[in-house]
């Protein structure tokens, strides 16, 4: 068996907003193709800052991320042949789907990317009748996407990365704000992705379906640097981490007369 092919590079990365807040400081992981990791952290940690700067959206203030070895900076991601390949093999798929969508039609939305890339208009029938297929939304394709309601717009939102048939999808928060019915339909069209052998990134707040979506997990501190690398069942059992992150909390009860503590996510109501 060959190796896992390595894809992204990402050395003592820093990022400082033109107004002066760190959102990233030294951070350094790889990414091997077929992974399937989850970025944890609490609010303002710098997941969606790390999915930009791995979508090459924004550039590092120091540091070096590379993609199949090439360094992710705007000289490189201006030239063509790698714009190219690097928009095709990376999808993105942004927290808010409606900053994302901006076509008259479902249909001339999930067919954009596509048409960027210049292909036949016959192959991005297909693509994107295909996409829409995928995910049961073929019904949708005249709607316009602003009129659509919040589930349905993240699908057509997927649908869109997905019509470029990526490598490599970087998700952002994808999962919140999802009914049970939508949530169970997405983390079963990720472990499709994966046994595709997509790769797939995930930034998500939500403990409970990590098993389902990730089998690596990098967790931010609210430091905004890297607390933890690890396989998802060891940063399971490791408590004190999950609570380092702010990921879990611990609370006083009172019960009667006794007072225990117990460890809740933040998902629960308390
Ligand atoms: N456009 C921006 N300008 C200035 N600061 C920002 C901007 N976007 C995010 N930040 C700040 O950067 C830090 C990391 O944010 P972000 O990457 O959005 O975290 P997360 O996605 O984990 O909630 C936070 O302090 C946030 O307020
Ligand atoms: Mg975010």
């Amino acid at each position: 068996m060959s190796a896992k092919e390595l894809l992204y590079e990402c050395e003592n990365v820093h990022f400082v907003y033109p107004d002066g807040t760190p959102a990233l400081s030294n951070v350094s992981f790889r990414i091997w193709r077929g992974d399937r990791i989850a970025v944890l952290g609490v609010n303002g940690s710098g997941k969606s800052t790390l999915l930009r700067l791995l979508d090459g959206l924004m550039e590092p203030t120091g540091g070096e991320i590379r993609f199949m070895g090439t360094t992710l900076i705007e000289r490189n991601l201006q030239n063509p042949s790698f714009q190219r390949t690097f928009r095709q093999r990376v999808g993105f798929v942004f927290q808010d789907a409606d900053a994302q969508l901006f076509n008259a039609t479902v249909w001339d939305e999930v067919a954009f990317a596509p048409r960027q890339m210049g292909l036949p208009e016959e192959e991005v029938r297909i693509r994107v009748m295909d996409t829409l297929n995928l995910l049961g939304i073929a019904h949708l394709s005249e709607r316009a996407p602003f009129r659509l309601s919040g589930g349905e717009k993240r699908k057509v939102a997927i649908a869109c990365v997905l019509s470029m048939n990526p490598e490599v999808l970087l998700m952002d928060e994808p999962i919140a704000g999802l009914d049970p019915r939508m949530q169970s339909w997405l983390v079963n069209t990720l472990r499709l992705l994966h046994e595709a052998g997509k790769t797939l990134l995930i930034a998500t707040h939500n403990l409970h379906l990590l098993p389902e979506i990730a089998d690596r997990v990098l967790i931010l501190s609210e430091e905004h640097t890297l607390l933890a690398d690890t396989p998802l069942q060891d940063a399971l059992q490791h408590t004190p981490l999950l609570i380092e992150a702010g990921l879990l909390h611990e609370h006083l009860h009172a019960h009667g007369d006794t007072i225990h503590s117990h460890l809740h996510t933040h998902e629960h109501h308390h």
